[in-house]
């Protein structure tokens, strides 16, 4: 079976990097088991969870600003202290190497890896508004940029210029990989559409927040002749591992037909998919194509590349309103013979994340009726328990809303009542811990899963200054917009 539009071989390494600096992350894992005084002044009571300034990654004035100005906005004091916990989290403790000479860093993940995405995500999330005032900060993103373009491309792994030795992933042991790669340098080679739409939405925003063109450089262009190679297929066997299954058809998933859309064996959990062709992802690639375009023209450079983004994008955003949706309902994935999978999955990309994704508004209709139902039991990952609830996926189980979930469904509304009864879940089921995990359990509310999750982490920060500026009268003290460095 073709997939259709496909944007790239090497794409398909999204992933890469073990840390072998087993010190460094024995602290931080150390660090967040357990409270730390002083304790946040509200009836939640939430701990501080910084490390010490000797400990931390990366320092930078604007984001101890933009901390110190929401501490005397925000009106509750315990959503002060988990912004306050949450929004340095990626600079206080992944950056693992950075050099501005080299212009290259390295951030790790709270797995340990760097993931194109969640590196990407966390970095766009909290930090963009900030790095027209902080040229540091601006060199660091820069800096992730070249090294997520080289990961597009080559894939060395972690940098060679950090002396970091690369690491083993034991996982991938027997999964056989079409068109093929080198295990020794490459960790992870599943192909996550997010992962690629990640990295453009980075360079986008890092352009548009700095007008600095430089880092379309050899590796971010030859990234492009990598990831517009159209392949006929690509084929990713599994290893059998629980956390790497088989794929389907000796690699090359269920059947589908030509829709116009990307099709794709894993979902943004690195879960399988059901159906080819995930809606959300193919809605963030659309967007992310459609800015592309706009960054390119503007610079006057790589036309060609600008020209394809275009139709691709124009074809997708076609492709998903014309096989997705039946009553007014996305589907969050189909196969282009007709099934459809009415669900979502808790990570983003997900249809609940339309909005946040920039696919379409919050009040579209489409939109309204599909959250309604991704929130009731009509959404077979919708659970609910005494104390917690919301959206899980396959990742955990049906039964271990995710944190993260909420978060998106607070991006999706602009009812004040709703977005007060997310915020008092996420601010309520920390564990004490004052800061995101990954999942609960809706029948036992002290088992979590993940204590150190830095995209969760971000995601949530990021929604808070979204909400001081869009929504203020419900968490500041005055009813005045707030946004970041300005
Ligand atoms: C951040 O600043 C603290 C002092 O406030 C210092 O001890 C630490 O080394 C700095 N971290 C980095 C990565 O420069
Ligand atoms: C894989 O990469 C390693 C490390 O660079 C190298 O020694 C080896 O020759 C490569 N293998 C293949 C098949 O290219
Ligand atoms: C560019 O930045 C402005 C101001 O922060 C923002 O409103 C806009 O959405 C950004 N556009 C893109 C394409 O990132
Ligand atoms: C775009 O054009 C340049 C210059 O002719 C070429 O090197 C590059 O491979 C082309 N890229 C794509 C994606 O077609
Ligand atoms: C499965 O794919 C592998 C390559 O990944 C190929 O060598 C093998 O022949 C395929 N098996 C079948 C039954 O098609
Ligand atoms: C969260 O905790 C506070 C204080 O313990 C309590 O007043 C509030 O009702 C809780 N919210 C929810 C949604 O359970
Ligand atoms: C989640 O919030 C509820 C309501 O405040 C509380 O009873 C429960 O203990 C919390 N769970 C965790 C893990 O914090
Ligand atoms: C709830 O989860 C905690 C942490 O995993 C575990 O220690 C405890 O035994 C569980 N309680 C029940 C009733 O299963
Ligand atoms: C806050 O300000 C907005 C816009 O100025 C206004 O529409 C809204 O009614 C105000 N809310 C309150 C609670 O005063």
């Amino acid at each position: 079976m073709r997939l259709p539009v496909n944007v790239v071989t090497n794409l398909a390494v999204i992933a890469l990097v073990m840390i072998s600096d087993s010190q460094h992350n024995a602290l931080t894992t150390q660090h967040i088991h357990s409270p730390h005084e002083p304790f946040s002044s509200g009836p939640i009571a939430l701990p501080f969870m910084r490390p010490e300034p000797g400990c931390r990654t990366f320092n930078s004035t604007a984001v101890e600003n933009v901390i110190s100005d929401m501490k005397s906005l925000l009106k509750d004091p315990d959503l002060a202290r988990l912004f306050e916990n949450t929004f340095p989290n990626t600079l206080d403790t992944t950056v693992k190497y950075y050099s501005k000479s080299e212009n290259l860093a390295f951030i790790i993940t709270g797995v340990y890896a760097q993931w194109l995405r969640d590196t990407a995500t966390r970095f766009l999330a909290v930090y963009v508004p900030l790095l027209h005032s902080d040229p540091e900060l601006a060199s660091l993103v820069k800096a992730v940029i070249n090294n997520e373009a080289r990961y597009v491309t080559q894939y060395p792994y972690p940098p060679p210029e950090s002396g970091i030795p690369p690491a083993f992933n034991g996982n991938e042991v027997g999964a056989r990989v079409f068109p093929p790669y080198n295990a020794s340098i490459v960790y992870d080679c599943k192909y996550e559409i997010d992962s690629l739409c990640a990295f453009l939405k980075l360079s986008r925003s890092y352009y548009n927040a700095t007008k600095d063109a430089s880092f379309i450089n050899e590796a971010f262009q030859a990234s492009f002749d990598e990831n517009y190679n159209f392949i006929s297929y690509y084929r990713y066997t599994g290893s059998g591992d629980s956390g790497v299954p088989f794929v389907n058809n000796n690699g090359t998933g269920e059947p589908k037909a030509y829709t116009g859309m990307v099709g794709t064996h894993h979902r943004p959990s690195d879960d399988l998919s059901v159906f080819a062709f995930l809606t959300p992802a193919n809605a963030m690639l659309s967007v992310e194509l459609t800015h592309l375009a706009q960054m390119l023209d503007e610079v006057s450079t790589m036309r060609n590349v600008s020209q394809q983004a275009k139709e691709w994008s124009t074809r997708i955003t076609n492709a998903i309103w014309e096989n997705t949706v039946v009553n007014n309902v996305f589907a969050y994935e189909t196969n282009g013979f007709g099934s459809r999978y009415v669900m979502d999955d808790a990570n983003v990309p997900s249809l609940l994340s339309l909005p946040y994704l920039g696919f379409l508004d919050r009040s579209h209709p489409t939109y309204v009726a599909t959250r309604a139902l991704l929130l009731s039991h009509a959404n077979p990952y919708y659970a609910v328990g005494p104390t917690w609830k919301g959206i899980g996926g396959p990742h955990i189980d049906a039964w271990n809303p995710w944190h993260m979930a909420q978060i998106s469904s607070i991006y999706g509304t602009d009812n004040g009542q709703d977005i007060l009864d997310s915020l008092n879940l996420l601010l309520n089921n920390t564990s004490g811990l004052g800061l995101m995990h990954e999942s609960l359990s809706i029948y036992n509310s002290s088992s979590y899963t993940r204590s150190w999750f830095a995209w969760a982490n971000s995601y949530f920060a990021e929604m808070v200054l979204d909400l001081a500026d869009r929504k203020p009268e419900l968490i500041l003290k005055e009813n005045k917009s707030y946004r970041p460095g300005q």
